[in-house]
């Protein structure tokens, strides 16, 4: 019999270990409400506020803040992840839905390093402060001398990356991800249990 076919664990000690931690409950949950809010704020003020309007202004203001504070809550996130091991997906899973579930995982990690320092660097190209809950962060080092054609070219460039083709991949992948959670939930391999620590454990 192999691992994934093995009988369930009668010890709570085993299913509590097929929970995550709850750090990385916190962090997950914390994380994915921000990404939602920086979303339908980055379109409000971008899209629906009138151009260089003070509201436009401050709103981006604060969409910035909290954008690098999510950069730091990620941050945080990637490094606890390799201090506390993420537990096995659930058992008797086929291979190519246990393959699906970690690509988009690994693809979920990348794109949310890429959101906030796709911004970060946007604004370093425009040589624009960088506000930070009032004090001032510092632009990426090694690009403060760019100017000219070129340079305006690779800044158009990345704010294209940061307002479309990111937002489009992060509603796609994040869609996966729930279509993911919600067909195991009816499948007889329920995740969400894993993820929400007030639901009784299932394996
Ligand atoms: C957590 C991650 C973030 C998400 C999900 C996000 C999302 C967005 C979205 C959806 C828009 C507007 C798109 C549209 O026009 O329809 C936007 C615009 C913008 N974002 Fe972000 N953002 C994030 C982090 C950041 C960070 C860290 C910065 C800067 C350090 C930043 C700077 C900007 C700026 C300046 C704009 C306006 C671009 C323009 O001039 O047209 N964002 N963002
Ligand atoms: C919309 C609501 C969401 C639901 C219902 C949800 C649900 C879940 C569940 C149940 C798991 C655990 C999967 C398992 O047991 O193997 C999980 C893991 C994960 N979620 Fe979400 N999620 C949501 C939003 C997001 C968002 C917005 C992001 C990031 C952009 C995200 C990123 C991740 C990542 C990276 C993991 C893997 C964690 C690891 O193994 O290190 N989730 N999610």
């Amino acid at each position: 019999m192999n691992r994934t076919d093995a009988p369930l664990v009668e010890d709570p000690k085993g299913q509590e270990r097929r929970r995550y931690s709850g750090v990385a409950v916190a962090l997950h949950w914390t994380i994915a409400l921000l990404i939602f809010v920086q979303i339908g704020l980055g379109w409000y003020f971008n899209e629906a506020l009138p151009d260089h309007s003070p509201a436009q202004d401050s709103l981006q203001d604060i969409h910035v803040s909290l954008g690098l504070t999510t950069l730091v809550l990620i941050l945080i996130r990637v490094i606890s992840r390799f201090v506390i091991p993420a537990p096995e997906l659930p058992r008797g899973l086929p291979q190519w839905e246990n393959w699906l579930a970690h690509a988009v995982h690994i693809l979920l990690y990348l794109l949310m390093l890429a959101l906030p320092l796709s911004g970060w660097l946007m604004l370093t190209l425009r040589h624009a402060p960088i506000p930070f809950w009032g004090i001032n962060w510092p632009a990426l080092p090694g690009l403060g001398a760019y100017s000219g054609p070129a340079h305006r070219a690779l800044s158009g460039a990345v704010k294209h990356v940061h307002v479309f083709i990111l937002i489009w991949i992060a509603l796609g992948l994040i869609g996966l991800h729930l279509a993911g959670a919600i067909k195991h939930q009816f499948d007889d391999h329920p995740v969400l249990w894993r993820m929400i620590p007030f639901l009784p454990s299932r394996d």
